[in-house]
């Protein structure tokens, strides 16, 4: 007897995708410029080639876009720039085909992993370290070394993330790290230590915000600190080679701590000129209510000594209220900001300082861009309050009133994006709703 198959019942979730896509996907007054083109969802692409292996972090872009809107817009460029680099996958691409980069980024440790990502390391010297390193390691395992005496950082909350014995563990790690001085080969040693801390604490699997496992897990959890560096300083070595072979020689990558909502200093760009084209994944919200990049370095800048480790997500774009009953050069933002506030007062002051710091920026980037260049953005929408924030158009419009135009924007889905599929928009706990299926890159050019 063939099984009886069991009928589909429509979810909530599925409404709630239905109809943002009809709303804002499928809408007759898109025009021309604004579509969706699958062929820019790279389904089954390896995402992780080259130095793009090296370590997780929330809302990569990945690689494939980044290439493919640099093969499109980029043919002549000599300088790319991105103002929310992270870990620097559009720095890495523009490298790969010889073009020069410049990144900024708040966040120590996206920095850290960006400027690694980009540095040309001589791998029989890294190799040279890496032996020591695999020395060491056999010598703890098998030897008699009693690492009771260790001396173990002291911040806050540590005995909440770690068990005393992956502490020293990690502490022995750590110290063996500061004692390297050649300073690019510390950095891969640091970015190798930066995902084992991650992943030997007691944050729980797959969420980017600090939430701790069970106390069952908890007791369970016994992870191999040092196998698990040693597995990622080699398959970061992998990806480094790879990544040497296919990169031409000579082009430069610089990554600066700088906050793109204030005017961007003239010396990041004064030897080179200014930028040809700008490729970047701006953050949809402030990190608080979003995607926590603070949260989710936090541990590792902790480890790493970064002052501000705590302090991140509070730096970062809205991360303090301002602009409030602020009005926007954008229609379409006022629009939204107008249902927010009848649905929810509070709220939507949160989203008002975001957008305040980010049209301030958008206008930064602007006034770095050459004549010609184009700026291109990789942006998500979300929900607040049930109000749908059309990020694509409002970049779209606030770009136009700094002079620029307006050139298409594509609508790609996220099958392999890292993100949430739910959030909270409402703070609420335990209240979901769904957030970004589909990604728009919206393209502009300098007149
Ligand atoms: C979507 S992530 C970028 C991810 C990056 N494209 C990648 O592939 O790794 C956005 C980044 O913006 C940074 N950021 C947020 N506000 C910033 C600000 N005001 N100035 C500079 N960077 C900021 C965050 O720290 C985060 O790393």
């Amino acid at each position: 007897m063939p099984k009886k198959r069991k009928k589909y019942k429509l979810k909530k979730k599925d409404n709630v995708v239905k109809e943002f896509q009809e709303k804002y996907i499928i809408s007759p007054s898109n025009g021309s410029k604004r579509y969706i083109d699958e062929t820019w969802d790279f389904r089954k692409e390896n995402t992780k080639e080259y130095t793009h292996c090296f370590h997780a972090y929330p809302a990569m872009m990945i690689p494939q876009i980044a290439r493919r809107i640099i093969a499109t817009y980029g043919k002549k460029a000599k300088l790319l720039f991105d103002p929310y680099c992270g870990t620097g996958t559009s720095l890495v691409e523009a490298n790969i085909v010889d073009i020069d980069a410049i990144g900024t980024d708040l966040n120590p440790l996206a920095r850290l992993i960006a400027e690694t990502k980009t540095t040309s390391l001589n791998i029989q010297t890294l190799d040279l370290y890496l032996k020591d390193f695999t020395d060491k390691v056999f010598a703890f395992r098998f030897g008699k070394r009693d690492i009771h005496s260790i001396v173990l950082p002291d911040f806050k909350n540590i005995d909440f993330w770690f068990s005393k014995t992956i502490q020293r563990q990690l502490a022995l790690i750590k110290k063996y790290i500061e004692k390297i001085s050649d300073v690019p080969i510390q950095n891969f040693f640091k970015v190798a230590f930066s995902e084992t801390i991650r992943e030997c604490s007691y944050t729980k699997n797959g969420e980017f915000k600090l939430v701790r496992m069970t106390e069952d897990r908890i007791k369970k959890f016994k992870p191999d600190v040092l196998g698990i560096i040693e597995y990622k300083l080699s398959r970061n070595r992998n990806g480094l080679i790879s990544y040497l072979k296919t990169k031409k020689n000579g082009a430069f990558a610089r990554i600066h701590q700088f906050n793109s909502v204030e005017g961007i200093p003239k010396n990041i760009f004064l030897l080179e000129g200014n930028a040809d084209i700008v490729v970047t994944s701006p953050p949809y919200g402030d990190s608080r209510t979003t995607v926590a990049y603070g949260q989710f370095s936090r541990l590792a800048n902790q480890w790493l000594d970064y002052s501000g480790a705590s302090q991140v997500d509070n730096i970062l774009m809205g991360g303090v209220r301002n602009g409030v009953n602020y009005h926007f050069k954008s229609s379409a933002l006022n629009e939204t900001i107008e249902k927010i506030n009848k649905q929810d007062e509070n709220r939507c002051k949160d989203v008002t300082s975001f957008f305040y710091d980010y049209q301030k920026s958008i206008a930064n980037v602007s006034s770095v861009l050459k004549h010609g260049g184009h700026a291109c953005y990789v942006v998500g929408n979300r929900t607040v309050k049930g109000v749908n924030i059309p990020m694509d158009e409002i970049t779209k419009q606030i770009f136009q009133e700094n002079d620029l135009k307006h050139i298409e924007t594509i609508i790609r889905n996220i099958p392999n994006k890292r993100m949430p599929l739910e959030n909270s928009p409402t703070n609420v706990t335990g209240e979901k709703s769904t957030t970004m299926r589909n990604e728009f890159i919206v393209v502009c050019q300098k007149k």
